[in-house]
Parts: structure tokens; C-alpha cells; sequence
């Protein structure tokens, strides 16, 4: 990898994207067109590192139900990996096999403003509707409802996510991510938490249910995905209310759902030969089997797919463990950096970064920086552990005062560094792009001690 200055973009450069699906219910055409195809799609960028986890935790505030928890649980992930997600590409796991997202959740309810979880809309909903039945105001109200926003805010920020894609209905909790990531970074004097992004999906498809609402459980008009097979999807499509023009009548395509579903799943050409079908007087039955048929065609393979899967849940299960594994070299390291900083540490051990400054100062003992020529790449450094062990090599700058900016700026950096995996090296990023990297395979240990390594620095400064 060669660039000639820091300003230039390098290729590896990665958006983190993350998001959660909570594990209730089974999966319908909306949720297929409106939230896994469109991510799964989005997975497959280049500059895109993906996150996808099965929210299991948080369909635990909605249900009690042991086996409807599981049931849907595997429902879920055999129907993301079924309809095309890439486990060796995308980041795919477990809340509950992360247990760094409830000790995160526990360190940021610490800092969080009970007031601001008494705005949140899901838990004024239910008092607003004790109020109108004359109820006590958190009647039926758990503190699971109540903590919900902490919950997700540690889902995210256990990650250093960038960029957080959800429905409308999820804005807040977002904003409320950041207000409590912003909160812990003020209070902690340092930028432990990368500030997410909410991204809102405008082009995505919301699909019309049966009765012609929006598709959705909660009004129970919705189109299966996969379960009870080819027949149970054709016997849904022929419920889809319609108006009552006969065979040979003209129908208006743009009030009709059918003509909207299509063109969920048809390109242009179809699209526009449905449509014509359409206004040509085309009967509804017919319309519908039509219909079907193009469903189905996308449909089959992914339920094939998804019916082989079922049955083998292990499999399943040896994918979300290899997930969690690869998910916890992110959000292992970041806890243990944010339990030091908070004083949740080893007795009569000083924290890593503040006390090794005035002895490890006097011993010479602290990471150090050392420039080269590298042939006409141009220049680079690297920085060395106290120890002599090397932890990072940095892109070749084409001017000698670029680096020495650049290490200037890492010594000041701490908890605010930006690691990123990238293989099975780190690579640490400045305003965005990558700047150095470790020189072999990562793995939690190097992580952390590079980590350290930053600490010491930031604290000497
Ligand atoms: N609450 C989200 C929903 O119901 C699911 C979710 C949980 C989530 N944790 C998340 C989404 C973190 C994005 C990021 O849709």
C-alpha cells in the first residue's frame, strides 16, 4: 500500500455500518424488502465493514415466551443467511453472545439522564395509554422498556459504529446514542465513543399489506416470507384486497398494491408489462397469480436455502459463535480501555496511561517513534513498545514534515484512536484515512498493547 500523502484515500477505508434485528415474529415480504435486502445489498460494498446482530436481548423486553424467543431467534438468522448475508463478510452475531454489551449498558446507564429515557417515544407511548384507560402512569411498564435506548446506545458504541441504518421509528434511540456517547466522552475528558449516524434508508420500498396499510405484524395484514412455504405466500397474495372491477375493466395501477409489490421485486421492463396488464383489464386473480409467480421466482432458492438451514440448526449456532468470536476482538479491547478509565481496575495497579508517565518517563521506558526512508516509497515511522516491540508502521508520507505532524497528533490521541481491522492487521485511522498499520497478524493481544501504547503517549503529553 503506497500513497504519497496523508490526504489521499486508501482503498481499505471502511465505513462501519451496524444494526440490530430484534427476534420477534417471523419474517415477512416488508421486512425482506424494506430491511434485509437493502442491507444485505449494502454488506457487499466494498467500504463497507457490516455489523448485523440478532437483537435477542432486546426482543426479551417485548416477550417472555421461552420458546417463541427461540423459535424466532433461529427463524431470523436462517433467514438473513438464506437470503444472502455472507458470514466470512459481514460481522453476524449474537447480542446475547456479547458480554460487553451489558457491561457497556451498565457503565452508561451510570451516566445517563433519567429524564432523557422518560422522553423516550416507546416508553411515553405506554404511559400516555395508562393515562387514557385512568391507569397508574407505569402500569405493566418494565424497566426493560424503560432501559431499552441504554441497551441499544451500548450495542452501538461497543462497536465504534459510524453509521447506524434503521427505520423511522428508531431515529430517537439513535440521537439518544449519541447524547449518552457524548455525555461519557465529557465526563471521561477523552473521545472514548465514535458518534453514530442514523441512516435512513429514502429509495427502500414500504409495502402495502393485505388490507392495503402498510405491511406490518402489529397490523396483522402481512405477506410471509418464507414460512409455510410456496403455498402459504400464493394463498396470502390471493387475500390482498383489491377493488371490485371485473375481468376486461380497467384497473389503475397506482392505487393498487398488487402493482406496488410487483415492482418491489420486477425490474423496469416487467414492471411496466404488469402495468399495461393492468390497464388493459387484466382480471385480479389473474393480476395475482402473476404476481405470485414473480415473488416466487426470487422467492424459491432463498426458501430451498432457508428450509436447509432450519434443519441444521448447529450450523447455524457454529456461525453466530465464529461471529461473536470475530466481534468480540472489537468490542473486548474497548471495554477493557473504558473499565481502566473509569477506575475499574486492578488494585495498586496504576492506570496504564497516567501513572506509567513519571516512571516510565525517568526509565526511558515509553513507546517511542522512529522515522526512516523507505527507497523512494518516501518517508515512514514506526512505533515501538516500551519494550522494543513493534506495533506500527506507518503509510509512506512523500514529505519528511507530513510524518512528523502526524506523530505529533498520535501521541495526543488515547482513547480517541480509531483502530480498525482490516485482515488481520489494525490499521489506525486519522480524520478518516488510514495512516499506519500493525506490521503482522492483529489478535486482541497486540490490540491491546497498542492500545496502551497510545494511552502512554497521550498521557506523557
Ligand atoms: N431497536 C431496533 C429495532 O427494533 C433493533 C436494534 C437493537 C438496533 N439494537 C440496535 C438497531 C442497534 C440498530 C442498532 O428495530
Amino acid at each position: 500500500m503506497r500513497i504519497p500523502n496523508p490526504e489521499s484515500r486508501i482503498p481499505s477505508m471502511q465505513t462501519r455500518v451496524l444494526t440490530g434485528i430484534t427476534t420477534t415474529g417471523t419474517p415477512h415480504l416488508g421486512n425482506y424488502v424494506g430491511a434485509i435486502r437493502p442491507a444485505i445489498n449494502a454488506s457487499r460494498r466494498a467500504d463497507v465493514d457490516a455489523f448485523f446482530f440478532l437483537a435477542d436481548y432486546h426482543a426479551l423486553i417485548k416477550s417472555d415466551d421461552a420458546a417463541r424467543i427461540e423459535r424466532s431467534r433461529l427463524e431470523i438468522a436462517a433467514t438473513w443467511l438464506a437470503a444472502g448475508l455472507d458470514p466470512a463478510r459481514v460481522t453476524f452475531y449474537r447480542q446475547s453472545d456479547i458480554p460487553e454489551i451489558p457491561e457497556l449498558t451498565w457503565f452508561l446507564t451510570c451516566v445517563t439522564a433519567k429524564g432523557l429515557l422518560n422522553r423516550a417515544h416507546a416508553y411515553k407511548a405506554a404511559v400516555d395509554k395508562n393515562a387514557e384507560a385512568g391507569e397508574d402512569a407505569d402500569a405493566g411498564v418494565t424497566a426493560g422498556l424503560y432501559m431499552y435506548p441504554v441497551l441499544m446506545a451500548a450495542d452501538i458504541l461497543a462497536f465504534d459504529a459510524h453509521q447506524v441504518p434503521v427505520g423511522r421509528d428508531q431515529i430517537q434511540h439513535i440521537e439518544m446514542a449519541r447524547d449518552i456517547a457524548q455525555r461519557f466522552n465529557h465526563i471521561h475528558g477523552r473521545d472514548f465513543f465514535v458518534l453514530p449516524e442514523v441512516v435512513i434508508e429514502e429509495q427502500v420500498a414500504t409495502l402495502p399489506g393485505l388490507d392495503g396499510r402498510k405491511m406490518s405484524k402489529s397490523y396483522d395484514n402481512t405477506v410471509p416470507l418464507f414460512a409455510g412455504g410456496a403455498k402459504a405466500l400464493r394463498e396470502a397474495i390471493m387475500r390482498i384486497v383489491t377493488d371490485s372491477r371485473a375481468p376486461g375493466e380497467p384497473k389503475d395501477p397506482d392505487s393498487s398494491a398488487l402493482y406496488t409489490i410487483f415492482r418491489a421485486f420486477a425490474g423496469d421492463a416487467e414492471s411496466a408489462a404488469f402495468r399495461q396488464a393492468l390497464v388493459d383489464g387484466i382480471g385480479w386473480g389473474e393480476a395475482k397469480q402473476r404476481l405470485f409467480e414473480r415473488i416466487e421466482t426470487d422467492v424459491a432458492p432463498m426458501r430451498e436455502r432457508y428450509e436447509a438451514l432450519i434443519a441444521r440448526p448447529d450450523e447455524i449456532e457454529v456461525i453466530l459463535r465464529k461471529g461473536a468470536a470475530k466481534a468480540r476482538t472489537v468490542a473486548t479491547p474497548k471495554l477493557a480501555a473504558i473499565r481502566d478509565a473509569i477506575g475499574l481496575r486492578a488494585m495498586g495497579m496504576a492506570p496504564a496511561a497516567r501513572a506509567a508517565k513519571p516512571a516510565a518517563a525517568r526509565a526511558g521506558k515509553s513507546p517511542r517513534f522512529a522515522s526512516f526512508r523507505d527507497g523512494d516509497a518516501g518517508f515512514r515511522f514506526r512505533l515501538f513498545a516500551a519494550d522494543g516491540e513493534e506495533l506500527l508502521l506507518s503509510m509512506p508520507f512523500a514529505d519528511p514534515k507530513a510524518a512528523g505532524v502526524l506523530q505529533q497528533r498520535i501521541r495526543t490521541l488515547g482513547h480517541a484512536a480509531v483502530l480498525r481491522e482490516d485482515g488481520a492487521a489494525l490499521v489506525l485511522e486519522l480524520d478518516g484515512e488510514a495512516v499506519a498499520r500493525t506490521p503482522q497478524a492483529g489478535g486482541d493481544e497486540l490490540h491491546a498493547r497498542l492500545r496502551e501504547a497510545l494511552e502512554q503517549l497521550a498521557a506523557q503529553d
